[in-house]
């Protein structure tokens, strides 16, 4: 009697234990996919390029902030600019010499942080991506990055 009560026990423990390990792990990895996929998007789809982006002074009207040159300059490095981009040459994407002599600060800026928008929604950069059949990546920068890479731009521009 007391043999099969021991053993209806022990039984009864190691299907129930089994049965919890299998449970708490399927939910807690499933669950915990979803939302981390879903929070990019949004975020890259919110930015529309306004219609006046380009209206306005050229970006080379305005004197270069030095401090802020010399950020871009390292950024520009890492951030891989230069592994497409040179000035007074095409490596295979956009000479970068003239071009703050012919856009605005602000069609520079969004076109450094949101080249994926851009290239869909603004006319001169679906203008750019029709000649060089080459999609500029998003690198995440901040508007600060984009700001230091545009001065420096303007510093090696003409
Ligand atoms: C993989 C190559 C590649 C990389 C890396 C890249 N670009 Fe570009 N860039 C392009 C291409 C191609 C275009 C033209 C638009 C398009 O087709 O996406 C462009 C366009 C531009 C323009 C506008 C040029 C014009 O004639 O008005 C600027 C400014 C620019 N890039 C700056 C940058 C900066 C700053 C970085 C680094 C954060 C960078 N790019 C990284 C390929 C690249």
């Amino acid at each position: 009697m007391r043999i099969i009560l021991a053993l209806g026990i022990a039984l009864l423990l190691t299907v129930g234990l089994g049965g919890c390990g299998n449970k708490s792990q399927q939910p807690a990895g499933s669950s915990a996919a979803p939302p981390a996929e879903t929070t990019p998007p949004p975020a890259a789809a919110a930015f529309v390029p306004p219609a006046d982006l380009d209206q306005g002074p050229r970006a080379s009207a305005a004197p270069v902030d030095e401090a802020l040159a010399a950020q871009g300059a390292q950024l520009f490095t890492s951030k891989t600019c230069a592994t497409c981009h040179g000035f007074g040459k095409k490596i295979q994407c956009p000479d970068l010499k003239p071009v703050a002599g012919q856009r605005t600060e602000k069609w520079m800026i969004a076109q450094v942080m949101h080249p994926d928008v851009m290239t869909k929604q603004d006319p001169t950069s679906i203008q750019l991506m029709k000649q060089y059949t080459l999609q500029m990546p998003n690198m995440n920068l901040t508007e600060d990055q984009a700001k230091a890479l545009v001065e420096y731009i303007k510093k090696n521009g003409k």
